[in-house]
């Protein structure tokens, strides 16, 4: 098998070989590059090129490759949705459609500058700056996911701005076959008004594809998951992830014509509002960094070292656009509408390189005779190295952004004001938050208001007797599908819901869903009897427990608080006998 394969021949099993090479050489050559302190990123990309057809020896399917690293996009952006709301959008939207816009116009005008240096007709410089004004998803994702930085403001900028650009990238695909007879490519010379309908076209069909989904897919998949939850299928649940984030990608893509990714990203919106997305972004987590992978893997297959010695100069400029003009451009839109240096420089660097729609666009180009085939060579060259070096450029961000601001700095002063106004804007996001997860952590629970209002029950503890049960409380958590105790079981505890949902699964079939700010494992505690149903964890929670003798003591002290449970035990009861 291996003598066939080095020989250039087809291999039998192309996509089994695919998965196997992308993946092996990609963790063989990761693991060497980590070893000498390289980003594992380099050697995914010489992983690619190993197995790529412009290196002897063994040959990966391309198109499979790419095909499988678009899995890779869908399961990233479906992460990042889930973590997402459209009211962060919205909190970010001037910068990141102000920067987005003007980034793209000034780095496209860059690029066809250019291509006119170079040589190059009006055409080919634009397809040239557009291929160049475009940030990678994956690259922008994984880098701000490595530091932790996708949930801060920055990392929320960034996101913002590249969905933007992702939606500028939609228009420019369905607008540029449609003006390539104008710039003296293939195709027919459309008039303006022609122009005008298949544009407008284009957003209504983005527009309501948008609307239907938020409206439709937030009710219908949040109340599919949790009827998928309830079944206790553990492999059924991760199904049903896949199922809706690689449906509506599919959908958005072959309905509307916009990306994969924007698609996925609508479907982890649209999950995001359920308290089983934490569960969900659990199981696609795997997948998605294995996928992930293989997307560098494809950028690496496609790389032709030739160009590096056939257009040296090309490469340099192309290079310094993507290198230096870019983020300088961004850079400076950020700190013109008045944010700090650091997030500046963070989303000037989140973009200083390109990826997977730059190749969409110069393949567009070269297809429509507007591009050279040399054009796409230096863009895929320029991809690999740029991509190659994003870390290293995330590194000198903090030094730099230090160094700038020092005391007495010109940048210093305006500094104070920024940081202010980045302040509000956490504050308006992580509002939104609040109210969406309602996580509290048992640091929050120390404050007397926060404890009343998650837990009604103990809303008029004095201090003493709050710090007293707080000492008493035992922490637990459980993963979905746990079980916490079966019915018949003896009764140890008493539990708090501090975030999270259970399912108490009554005789006869019967579910009842607890959530957050409610308690169970009352009725056999207060009773003495046996446990009346099994309790199975929904989603991953948090639990304050109270173990039987540390009720007893308490409840001595506080006998409020046994009434009160009496109460929802005999309201449960009743129901259970009545349901
Ligand atoms: P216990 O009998 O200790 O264990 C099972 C628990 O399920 C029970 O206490 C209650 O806390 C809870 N439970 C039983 N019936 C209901 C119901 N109808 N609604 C909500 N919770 C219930």
């Amino acid at each position: 098998m291996a003598a066939r394969l080095m020989e250039g021949e087809v291999p039998a099993n192309p996509l089994i070989v695919t998965i196997v090479a992308g993946l092996g050489f990609a963790f063989l050559l990761g693991l060497i590059a980590t070893k000498l302190r390289l980003p594992p990123i380099v050697g995914y990309l010489l992983a690619g090129i190993l197995v790529g057809p412009h290196t002897p020896g063994l040959v990966a399917d391309g198109e499979l490759a790419g095909e499988l690293a678009e899995i890779g996009v869908i399961l990233l952006m479906f992460g990042v949705g889930l973590h997402f709301s459209i009211a962060d959008l919205l909190a970010v939207r001037r910068v990141a459609i102000t920067g987005a816009v003007g980034q793209i116009l000034l780095a496209t005008l860059v690029g066809i500058v250019v291509g006119f240096l170079g040589g190059w007709d009006l055409g080919a410089g634009l397809v040239l700056g557009l291929s160049l004004s475009v940030a990678s998803t994956v690259v922008l994702l994984r880098a701000l996911d490595q530091r932790n930085a996708l949930a801060t403001v920055d990392g929320r900028i960034a996101v913002g701005w590249l969905i933007v650009e992702d939606l500028v990238m939609v228009l420019t695909l369905v607008l540029l076959p449609a003006v390539a007879g104008w710039l003296g490519g293939e195709g027919k010379v459309l008039s303006l008004g022609d122009l005008a309908g298949d544009l407008g076209l284009t957003l209504l069909k983005v527009v309501a594809f948008v609307t239907f989904v938020l409206l439709a897919g937030s009710r219908a998949v949040p109340w599919l998951l949790r009827q998928v939850a309830r079944s206790g299928s553990r492999e059924l649940f991760t199904l049903a992830v896949l199922g809706v984030a690689l449906g509506i990608a599919f959908a958005a893509a072959e309905l509307v014509g916009v990306s994969f990714a924007l698609g996925a990203f609508l479907a982890g919106i649209v999950l995001s509002k359920s308290e089983l997305s934490h569960r969900a972004a659990a199981e696609a987590l795997p997948l998605q960094n294995a996928f992930a992978v293989l997307f560098f893997v494809s950028i690496g297959m496609l790389f032709n070292p030739g160009v590096l010695l056939s257009e040296p100069w090309g490469l340099v400029a192309v290079l310094a656009v993507i290198l230096v003009a870019k983020p300088a451009i961004a850079a400076l839109i950020v700190l013109l509408l008045g944010y700090p240096l650091r997030s500046a420089l963070t989303v000037g660097v989140s973009l200083a390189q390109i990826g997977e729609f730059s190749f969409i666009l110069a393949s567009l180009g070269v297809s429509l005779q507007l591009f050279p085939a040399e054009g796409r060579d230096l863009v895929l060259a320029a991809a690999l190295i740029s991509i190659t070096l994003n870390p290293l450029l995330f590194a000198l961000v903090e030094p730099v952004a230090k160094w700038l601001t020092k005391p007495g700095r010109p940048l210093a002063k305006r500094e104070g004001r920024a940081r202010r106004r980045m302040g509000r804007l956490r504050k308006k996001i992580r509002a939104s938050h609040h109210e969406a997860t309602r996580q509290v952590s048992l640091a929050q629970l120390r404050d007397p208001a926060e404890l009343g209002r998650l837990f009604p029950m103990l809303a008029d503890l004095s201090d003493e007797r709050r710090d007293e049960l707080l000492s008493l409380f035992l922490p637990r958590s459980a993963q979905p599908g746990e079980r916490l105790f079966r019915l018949g079981d003896r009764a140890d505890s008493l539990y708090f819901i501090v975030e999270g949902a259970v399912e108490v699964e009554l005789p006869k079939g019967r579910g009842v869903q607890l959530g957050a700010g409610e308690v169970f494992g009352e009725m056999a505690l207060l009773s003495g009897r046996r446990r009346s149903a099994d309790v199975v964890a929904l989603d991953y929670c948090q639990f304050f427990t109270l173990t039987s003798e540390n009720f007893e003591a308490f409840a001595q002290l506080h006998p409020a608080l046994r009434e009160r449970l009496q109460a929802v035990a005999s309201k449960r009861a009743d129901s259970n006998k009545t349901g």
